[in-house]
């Protein structure tokens, strides 16, 4: 079974994120990484599954996986599929809400799980707006790693099935 992990990242926290996830899936197939932000315009022929991840910044799915998602959807329509999140919203309603605005509609209804699996806020790699974004925002005053363990373990164990 090949399973091609898709993600797109800004600052390096759901490529953490597809690493450990990757890290997780049972030694059975293979697991490919494809990072969105290098590889703009990957062929997904060859896997058997895909798993899309993507953070969300002010409500939105980076650009790279929202333009990815509209060029393959019906590639990805006829294959299994695993969605998931990364973001710092921290109620469950919000985190719910951030997973609908990440993928479409379509890709929602196909897919057989999707997951919200955290962040990181990263101050010394963010520019001087999204500091006073986040610094406004959320009250951070420094860099917080909240990526969800177990979420990710929960969503492993669901692909190991
Ligand atoms: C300017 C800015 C806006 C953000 N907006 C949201 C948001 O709307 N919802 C959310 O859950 N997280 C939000 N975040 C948190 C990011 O999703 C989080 O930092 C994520 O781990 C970043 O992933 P990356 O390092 O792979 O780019 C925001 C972060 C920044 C810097």
């Amino acid at each position: 079974m090949k399973t091609a992990i898709i993600f797109a990242t800004k600052h390096g926290t759901t490529a953490q994120i597809a690493q450990m996830l990757a890290d997780q899936l049972g030694s059975s197939g293979q697991t490919t990484l494809i990072n969105l932000c290098i590889d703009t315009d990957p062929s997904i022929g060859e896997y058997d599954r895909i798993i899309l991840g993507t953070p969300v910044y002010a409500g939105k799915p980076l650009k790279s996986m929202s333009r990815f998602c509209s060029k393959n959807l019906a590639a990805l329509l006829s294959k299994p599929l695993y969605l998931f999140a990364g973001g710092m919203e921290v109620t469950n309603e919000r985190q719910a809400g951030e997973l609908l605005s990440a993928f479409a509609p379509e890709l929602h209804s196909h897919a057989s799980g999707a997951w919200f699996l955290g962040g990181a806020f990263n101050l010394e790699k963010m520019s001087f707006m999204e500091r006073f974004i986040v610094k406004r925002i959320s009250k951070t005053t420094q860099s917080v790693t909240a990526i969800k363990q177990r979420a990710i373990r929960q969503m492993a164990d669901n692909l190991n099935k």
